[in-house]
C-alpha cells in the first residue's frame, strides 16, 4: 500500500502510549522522583520500552547490556519484558543518577537481575572479560563514542543478537542542514556529527542488518548477522 506517512499527531502519540505503553505505575512515580531530583528527563518513552521488550522477547535475550542509566527507567523496562534469570549490566558515569537507579532498582525488586556499573562506558566493554556473550544491547549514553562502542562491542555480542541505539535521528536535527543551538545547547553539535557519521557507518557494517524506526528521536536496528 503506498500511501504518505502518517503524521504523528499529539492524539496519535496518546492513544500509542494509552494503548502500546509498557510504563507502569511505578515507572511513572520513578521519573516524578527523578526529575525532582533534577535528573534530566531524557529516559525513553514508554512505547520505546514496549519496543526494548518486544525485541528481548523475539531473541529471548537473557544477557542485556546497557550503556547510560540515569534513573533506571529503561533497565527496569527491559528486565520486566525479559524472564526472570535474565541477567543486565546497565553503565553509568553520573553519581547521582548511579545512586538514584540503584535504588529504584532496589525498590522495584530487580536487584538480582540488574547490576549498575559505576563509571565510563568504554572502560566497561574494554575491561569486560567474561566468556558470556550478550544478547542484547541497549546504547543510550554518549553519542560521540558510538562508533567504538560498536567496534568494542560486536565481539561480545551473539550472533542473531540485537544492538539497539537510541536517538538517531539527532533530537530532530539528522537532515538539518545548519542546525542553530543557543550558548548553553551548542555542545549538542558535536553529538549531531557523531550521530550522522554514525549511521552512515552503522548502515555499512557488514556484521549488522539494520533498519531505523521512526519511533520518538529514531532508533537504528541492528541484527548481527557474522
Ligand atoms: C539518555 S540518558 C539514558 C536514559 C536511559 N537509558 C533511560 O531511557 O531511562 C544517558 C545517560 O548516559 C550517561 N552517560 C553519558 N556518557 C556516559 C558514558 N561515557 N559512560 C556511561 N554513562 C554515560 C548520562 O549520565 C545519562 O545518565
Amino acid at each position: 500500500m503506498s500511501m504518505k506517512r502518517t503524521e504523528i499527531t499529539p492524539e496519535l502519540e496518546e492513544y500509542i502510549l494509552e494503548n502500546f505503553s509498557a510504563e507502569n505505575d511505578f515507572l511513572h512515580s520513578l521519573k516524578k522522583q527523578a526529575a525532582m531530583l533534577k535528573i534530566p528527563e531524557i529516559s525513553i518513552s514508554g512505547d520505546q520500552g514496549k519496543l526494548l521488550q518486544f525485541l528481548i522477547k523475539t531473541i529471548n535475550a537473557k544477557r542485556i547490556l546497557e550503556l547510560g542509566t540515569l534513573n533506571g527507567y529503561s533497565a527496569i523496562i527491559m528486565a520486566q519484558g525479559a524472564s526472570n534469570n535474565c541477567k543486565i549490566t546497565t553503565i553509568e558515569s553520573n553519581n547521582l543518577h548511579y545512586r538514584f537507579s540503584v535504588e529504584k532498582i532496589d525498590e522495584a525488586g530487580l536487584s538480582e537481575n540488574i547490576e549498575v556499573f559505576y563509571g565510563f562506558a568504554i572502560d566497561y566493554i574494554k575491561n569486560y572479560k567474561s566468556e558470556e556473550l550478550f544478547d542484547f544491547i541497549f546504547m543510550d549514553a554518549d553519542k560521540s563514542n558510538l562508533i567504538n562502542y560498536v567496534e568494542l562491542c560486536t565481539p561480545l555480542l551473539r550472533t542473531g543478537g540485537i544492538i539497539a541505539i537510541d536517538n538517531s535521528f539527532a533530537l530532530g536535527n539528522l537532515t538539518v542542514e545548519n542546525p542553530e543551538f543557543d550558548n548553553i545547547h551548542k555542545h549538542r553539535m558535536k553529538d549531531v556529527l557523531a550521530v550522522r557519521e554514525f549511521n552512515q557507518y552503522f548502515k555499512n557494517n557488514p556484521n549488522f542488518f539494520s533498519c531505523m524506526l521512526t519511533i520518538e528521536d529514531g532508533m537504528l536496528l541492528g541484527l548481527k548477522t557474522t
